[in-house]
C-alpha cells in the first residue's frame, strides 16, 4: 500500500483561482474578451443569374449567390444580429485586365445596389481586387509573368470608385500592391465626385500573408492563379517586423480599419499591430481555417460549435476589433 501524502498542508490555501470560476454568473461576470454579432463580418460571393444558390463544395455552408439570393442572405443574416456583410464578385467574363471589376454592372456592384436599398442599416464592405476578373487569375495587370505595381494600382482605384458609385460604406482593397491606398482615398476624394464618396471608408489588408489557407476561397471566387504564386506581393509568412511597416504606411495613407489575414495563424501578429497601432483592427478567419473546423466537424472529431466560439474568441482576445468569418450567421445565431 502506497504511503498517505499530506498535500494539504503544503498547498498556500488562501489563493484559489477556481473561486472566479465556479458559476456561469461567475465566470460571466470576470470575462475579459466579448463577443458580439456586433464585431462581425460576413462575406458573400456573388455571382450572375437569378435563383443562383451553389453551394462551395470545400466550404460547407458557404454559397455563391446571385444578386436576389445575396440580398435574401443579407437580410437573414441581419435579422440574426450581423451588422456588416464583405462582397465578393463572379464576373460572367474575365480577361487580361480585369475589366469586369469596375463595370458597373457586375455582380457586386448590383448587389450593394440592391442589399442597400433591401437593408439600409447593413454596412456593406467591397473587395476590392483583381484577382476574380482577370483571365490569368493574378490580383494586377501583367508584364510577362510580373505583376506591374502601378498599373494595377489604376485600375483598383477605378474599382474602388465603382464601388463607391454604387452604394458601398466600405471598400477594403486586398491586392497587396505598394501604395494602393493612398491612390483610392485620392479616386474617392477627387474633386469630380463633389464629395460624394469623401465618407467611403477604406479597410486595407494591410498584413496578408501569402498563405495555403485561401485554397477553398479560390474555388469560391474561382481565382486561381493560371501559373505562378502571389509571393511577389502578399507577405512571407515568416515575417512579423514587416507587418507593422505595411500595417504604418496604410495608416499614413489614409486607412480607416486595417486587418491582418489569416487570423489563426497570425495571432502574434494581431497582437502586434493592436499593441502599436491606435486604429480599429479586423482579422480574416480564412476559408481554409474555416474549412479545417467543418471538416474535422464533419468527421465527428470535434465539437463544431465549441470549436468555432473558441477560435472566434481567440481572434478577439489576440486584438482584433473585427472578426470576418463565414461562420458569422452560426456565431451569432449561438450568441442570441
Ligand atoms: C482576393 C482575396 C483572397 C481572399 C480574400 N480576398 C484570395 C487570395 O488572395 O488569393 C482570401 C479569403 C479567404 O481565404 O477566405 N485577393
Amino acid at each position: 500500500m502506497a504511503d498517505t501524502v499530506r498535500v494539504a498542508a503544503t498547498l498556500d490555501l488562501a489563493r484559489r483561482p477556481r473561486r472566479l470560476r465556479r458559476s456561469a454568473a461567475m465566470r460571466d461576470l470576470v470575462r475579459e474578451t466579448r463577443l458580439s454579432p456586433a464585431n462581425l463580418i460576413y462575406p458573400l460571393f456573388v455571382c450572375e443569374g437569378e435563383g443562383v444558390r451553389r453551394e462551395v463544395p470545400s466550404m460547407p455552408g458557404v454559397h455563391q449567390l446571385s444578386v436576389d439570393e445575396a440580398v435574401a442572405e443579407a437580410a437573414a443574416a441581419t435579422a440574426e444580429g450581423i451588422r456588416g456583410v464583405l462582397l465578393f464578385g463572379l464576373p460572367a467574363a474575365k480577361d487580361l485586365a480585369g475589366t469586369a471589376a469596375d463595370d458597373d454592372a457586375a455582380p457586386v456592384q448590383a448587389a450593394v445596389r440592391a442589399i442597400k436599398q433591401a437593408t439600409p442599416g447593413l454596412l456593406v464592405t467591397t473587395d476590392v481586387c483583381l484577382c476574380e476578373y482577370t483571365s490569368h487569375g493574378h490580383c494586377g495587370i501583367l508584364e510577362g509573368e510580373t505583376i506591374l505595381n502601378d498599373a494595377t494600382v489604376e485600375r483598383l482605384a477605378s474599382v474602388a470608385v465603382s464601388h463607391a458609385r454604387a452604394g458601398a460604406d466600405i471598400v477594403a482593397p486586398s491586392d497587396m500592391m505598394d501604395g494602393r491606398v493612398g491612390a483610392i482615398r485620392e479616386a474617392l476624394d477627387d474633386p469630380e465626385h463633389d464629395g460624394r464618396y469623401a465618407d467611403v471608408a477604406i479597410m486595407s489588408y494591410a498584413a496578408k500573408y501569402c498563405s495555403a489557407f485561401y485554397g477553398p476561397f479560390r474555388d469560391a471566387a474561382d481565382s486561381a492563379p493560371a501559373f505562378g504564386d502571389r509571393r511577389t506581393h502578399q507577405m512571407d509568412p515568416a515575417n512579423a517586423a514587416e507587418a507593422l511597416r505595411e500595417v504604418e504606411l496604410d495608416i499614413e495613407e489614409g486607412a480607416d480599419i486595417v486587418m491582418v489575414k489569416p487570423a489563426v495563424h497570425y495571432l502574434d501578429v494581431i497582437a502586434r499591430v493592436k499593441a502599436t497601432f491606435n486604429v480599429p483592427l479586423a482579422a480574416y478567419h480564412v476559408s481554409g481555417e474555416y474549412a479545417m473546423l467543418k471538416a474535422a466537424a464533419r468527421n465527428g472529431w470535434i465539437d463544431e460549435p465549441r470549436a468555432m466560439m473558441e477560435t472566434l474568441t481567440a481572434i478577439r482576445r489576440a486584438g482584433a476589433d473585427i472578426v470576418i468569418t463565414y461562420y458569422a450567421r452560426e456565431a451569432a445565431r449561438s450568441l442570441a
